[in-house]
């Protein structure tokens, strides 16, 4: 599996990463969970992307890579988020609710430091007042992280990207979402951080007949819709999807989400026909912005 040096961290990160919301949030069990990260990390696989919030009630995606994983901590760089209340009685944001939220997930991951923590989609106006920082600085200085990160979109992460406090940046890039192409991405990668392609295949919509049940997977079901891009019936399409956003310039590693244990490999082994061709960017990119109205932004 390729490496990629992650801005400034300085880390060599695998350029397919594992994308943690969707055991959490489909209830993967935690043999499913075992099977597929311990796979994957024998295959090549380093990082592993999770949330304080990534859980439908029951087990919870950090409690699940904890389980799977935490004997092997030094095989990959495990990366989590804070924000979010996850079910203490504090809101959002809140920073005693975040010093708890970091030591819940510290505990639940089964580990005494991850290596990214990152602003859960923090709004620019919080980040502003200048102590939330402070406080994700603090964890860092503990040693609870290594580096400190934002996951996120267009303003709020364009802020986060200028104000200079970040290490990387985490945010949706695929070819249902590119606006972020043209603004935050050159922009990251002018401040040389490291860059993580969230919802890097659009979560594969292209997968559905007919308007998906899951709300999550709509609006990209509906661009792809509207793009008619030539590839996505085909079976090159998840290929096509993933080496497009692994082909642009200052993304180092793409975290696909996946609750199927043989997933990860199928999708690594996709990698092996090398980049995607520059003529088949430039069509993607050109479809894009033939179709693409102004407020197709980035996708939280
Ligand atoms: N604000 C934030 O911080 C934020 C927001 C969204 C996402 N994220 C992060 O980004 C990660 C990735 O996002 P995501 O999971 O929403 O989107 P994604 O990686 O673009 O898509 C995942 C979906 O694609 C399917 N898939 C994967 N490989 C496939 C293949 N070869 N063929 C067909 N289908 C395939 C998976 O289904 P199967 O289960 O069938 O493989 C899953 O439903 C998340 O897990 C999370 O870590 C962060």
């Amino acid at each position: 599996m390729e490496k990629r040096v992650f801005g400034k961290t300085g880390l060599e990160v695998s350029a397919l990463g594992f994308g943690g919301a969707e055991i959490g949030f489909e209830g993967a069990s935690a043999d499913t969970v075992a099977t597929l990260l311990n796979a994957a990390l024998d295959a090549g696989l380093n990082v592993i992307d999770t949330a304080e919030c990534y859980g439908n009630g029951a087990v919870t995606s950090e409690e699940l890579i904890g389980l799977a994983v935490s004997h092997r901590r030094d095989d990959y760089y495990l990366f989590t988020k804070c924000g979010h209340n996850p079910g203490f009685d504090l809101p959002d944001w809140d920073p005693k609710m975040l010093e708890m939220s970091i030591d819940r997930s510290l505990k639940q991951l089964k580990t005494d430091h991850v290596d990214l923590l990152q602003f859960h989609g923090c709004p620019a106006d919080l980040m502003r007042q200048g102590d939330l920082i402070a406080l994700l600085q603090r964890a860092r200085d503990a040693g609870k992280t290594r580096f400190i990160g934002y996951s996120g979109d267009n303003e709020n992460a364009r802020y986060a990207i200028e104000c200079g406090a970040f290490d990387t940046l985490q945010t949706s890039i695929s070819i249902a979402d590119q606006s972020v192409l043209d603004t935050n991405l050159p922009l990251a990668r002018q401040h040389n951080m490291g860059v993580i392609a969230k919802r890097p295949i659009a979560n594969a919509a292209w997968r559905y007949a007919s308007k998906p049940d899951n709300g999550y997977h709509v609006t990209y079901w509906e661009r792809l819709h509207q793009l008619g891009y030539d590839f996505t019936g085909s079976t090159d399409a998840t290929s096509i999807a993933l080496r497009f956003t692994l082909s642009q310039p200052g993304v180092h590693t793409a975290i696909v989400g996946t609750t199927k244990p043989d997933r990860w490999k199928q999708n690594a082994a996709l990698l092996n026909a090398g980049p995607l061709p520059q003529t088949q960017i430039d069509a993607i990119r050109a479809r894009w912005r033939e179709i693409a109205p102004p407020d197709w932004v980035g996708q939280g």
